[in-house]
């Protein structure tokens, strides 16, 4: 598969006509799959340099993928973007090739920004047996010797993890900074195209991409509208997560441990109550039963005030508590309709003696699950 990665066509007054034309002339000519443009359509966000960009990249034969840039969101300028390309967050698979553009800009601002929805909106789209293309305008890193290497995703941070932990044969293309760049991050393959037509251009030429992906394999070129062709070099796609990642991501996660059994009553009600008084903060614990259970003996009560341990009031579980749940430990063979992560075979208590010995075997089995949850 053959995609050209073209972006920062600025048209309005930095708009260079010429190299616009010529460059459609060639693209057309390589006759590729797709072309991607990583935005910054025009300059101000107004009518007419969408429209007329719209005018001249309809010559481009093969169909384009537009995701908009920091002036194109300009003075509400994404209605405009949206009159003439689309959606500004859209998906499209290719064969094995799936391109997510997301939308990375603020109203009226330069900044770029992903947040929570959007980064939640490429986990769910990407897949594992597919080379994922991310497109977005602005810098996941920044591109340097530019004389601007702040000039990042406020959510940089954010955005590589959800890329490395999420994208299996990842690449991202963004444009901005009208700089030519390639760069691994992790396992992902960022992807940096020049600006194509605008007359701020820190590089020989006004500039895009070629990229011929080929399994796991994908070949960049940078083509120079005028002064030609300059092979980048071939990269190999998924690779493994790296471990310490994983690590990291594990201990920044909050985790919620849902204890179910049929009754809800003393065993999962001290597991509740000793996993919330023992473990660390970013854990939390609840315990719920298919038929909650009003009754607790006495015995059980007193055996854990004397522990100094709280049991919550019964509580019935809902698909809602087994959806939001990280991790679900039941204490019945009998409540086959949870899918738990583990059962751990306890019997419930007759007598006192049992209540105390239950309290001990809990705590051993939550201190476990603990380090479990941390460490593993
Ligand atoms: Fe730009
Ligand atoms: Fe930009």
């Amino acid at each position: 598969m053959k995609i050209v990665h073209i972006s920062d066509v600025h048209f309005g007054f930095e708009h260079l006509r010429d190299k616009a034309e010529k460059a459609i002339r060639q693209i057309n000519e390589m006759e590729p799959d797709i072309v991607v443009l990583t935005g910054d359509i025009g300059l101000w966000g107004i009518h007419h340099e969408f429209r007329e960009a719209y005018e001249a990249l309809s010559k481009l034969k093969p169909d384009l993928f537009a995701i908009p840039g920091n002036h194109d969101a300009r003075n509400d300028g994404l209605k405009y973007f949206e009159l003439y390309f689309g959606k500004s967050r859209k998906r499209l698979k290719m064969d094995d090739v799936i391109i997510l553009g997301v939308n990375s800009t603020l109203p009226d601002t330069d900044d770029g920004y992903i947040g929570p929805d959007q980064r939640a909106w490429i986990a769910e789209r990407v897949r594992e047996n597919c080379i994922n293309v991310i497109a977005m305008h602005h810098h996941v890193v920044p591109v340097p010797h530019t004389g601007r290497n702040m000039n990042v995703l406020i959510d940089a941070a954010e955005t590589v993890e959800a890329l490395t932990l999420h994208c299996h044969g990842g690449i991202v293309l963004a444009g901005h900074r009208h700089v030519p760049y390639s760069t691994k991050l992790l396992r992902t393959h960022i992807i940096h195209a020049g600006s194509l037509s605008s007359y701020k251009v820190l590089m020989p030429d006004n500039s895009y991409n070629i990229m011929e992906v080929e399994g796991e394999k994908i070949n960049l070129k940078l083509r120079f509208v005028d002064l030609g062709e300059i092979d980048i070099g071939t990269f190999t796609l998924k690779p493994e997560i790296p471990e310490s990642l994983l690590k990291y991501h594990r201990l920044t996660s909050t985790i919620k441990v849902l204890f179910v059994s049929e009754k809800n009553s003393c065993r999962t009600k001290l597991a509740e109550a000793i996993f919330n008084k023992i473990s660390p903060h970013n854990m939390h614990a609840i315990s719920a039963g298919i038929d909650p259970d009003r009754g607790l003996g006495h015995d059980m009560i007193e055996v854990a005030e004397r522990a100094g341990l709280e049991l919550t009031a019964p509580r019935r579980l809902t698909d809602e508590m087994v959806k939001d749940a990280d991790y679900i430990v039941s204490f019945g063979e009998d409540v086959d309709r949870i899918k738990a992560d583990e059962v751990w075979k306890i019997k419930p208590p007759e007598n006192e003696r049992e209540c105390a010995d239950l309290v001990g075997e809990i705590e051993k089995r939550v201190r476990e699950l603990v380090r479990e949850l941390l460490i593993s």
